[in-house]
């Protein structure tokens, strides 16, 4: 029998309205009005003594940060722009060891270290010793999203920075007074160890996404890179377990791939996220060494940390809202 060829038409046009539909309604993810957002803004030795009126900058600076992620969240906005728009904002934010304000190496510059992951899909972007790259957070999006690399490293992330368009600034930029008065006192070694800046979050689809950003070890040698940029090491999300981001030491994260045996020990060993950041966090590493925040795929979170004090902060859709500093 002849078909008429009008009639083809329909039925292929037809068949590609249903297969799409389909396709759409199998990757539609649900959506609640849940989500949570924790921040650091580093662990480390922070003194009690410190003036009043700097503790509250600190708190305030954590909670405008807090605000701009939980805005974002609450509006039905992604995870993974939560992420990065916190970050930028504490990479503007002086008073953190990452952009503006990031700590001097041993030859007197600064080189910055990021990473940014998307629970959904595991994809992972992250830039490492970028010189001129106002928001490093921004240029590890980028090469998670426009490249198939995982991490760019030196004088070749600062060139496709500028190849795609992110903002170039001086390396002086990164210059503060403050990094440079500690600095100028490096062998105190209690000064500007940690500083490092992260988030983590899930949205109202279910998604965690996490970043982390950072100068890295004050007077660190050129060319050291820390466990920041390292996807497993001060960054990881999965959505079947968690989102963590890191701080501290960065040799004793990446030593003891603290972020993804965190998620390691709730898939393969069905841990809580608490009980696995506590066996990372208290029982592998030593006293001293940093911290994490975490989220899960159900929401819950920790702030972890074995040092006298974290700046953090955790928000969600319960209406939770806090930023803290010691124990
Ligand atoms: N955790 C930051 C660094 O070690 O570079």
């Amino acid at each position: 029998m002849k078909k008429n060829p009008l009639f083809q038409i329909f039925i292929g046009i037809l068949s590609f309205i249903i297969l799409n539909n389909l396709f759409i309604t199998t990757n539609a993810q649900t959506k609640t009005n849940k989500y949570t957002i924790v921040i650091h803004g580093g662990a480390g030795y922070i003194s009690k003594d410190i003036p009043d009126s700097t503790r509250k900058t600190y708190l305030n600076s954590l909670k405008i940060a807090l605000t701009i992620g939980k805005n974002i969240l609450a509006e039905g906005g992604k995870s993974i722009d939560a992420v990065e728009q916190v970050i930028r904002y504490m990479e503007d934010n002086p008073n953190f060891n990452s952009g503006k304000g990031a700590v001097f190496t041993a030859e007197g510059k600064h080189e910055l270290d990021a990473s940014i992951m998307d629970g959904k899909d595991l994809s992972t972007g992250a830039v490492a010793g970028v010189t001129t790259i106002k928001h490093p957070i921004t240029l590890a999006r980028k090469v998670k999203e426009k490249t198939k690399y995982v991490l760019l490293a030196g004088p070749g992330a600062d060139q496709f920075g500028k190849e795609i368009g992110v903002e170039i600034v001086n390396n002086h930029y990164f210059d503060t007074p403050r990094r440079l008065k500690n600095w100028k006192k490096r062998h105190n070694k209690k000064i500007d160890k940690h500083g490092t800046v992260g988030t983590v979050a899930i949205d109202m689809y279910g998604n965690i996404a996490a970043g982390t950003s950072t100068g890295g070890l004050s007077d660190k040698m050129h060319g050291r890179v820390g466990d920041s940029p390292l996807i497993n090491a001060g960054t990881y999300a999965n959505n079947k377990t968690c989102g963590v981001s890191a701080t501290g030491i960065g040799e004793l994260f990446i030593k003891n791939t603290v972020a993804f045996n965190i998620s390691a020990l709730m898939e393969y060993k069905g841990y809580t996220l608490k009980q696995a950041a506590d066996e990372m966090i208290h029982k592998r590493l030593k006293p001293g060494s940093g911290g994490i925040i975490a989220v899960d795929k159900d929401g819950n979170y920790v702030l972890s940390f074995n040092t006298p004090g974290m700046f953090r902060g955790v928000a969600n859709s319960k209406g939770l809202f806090e930023v803290k500093i010691w124990k």
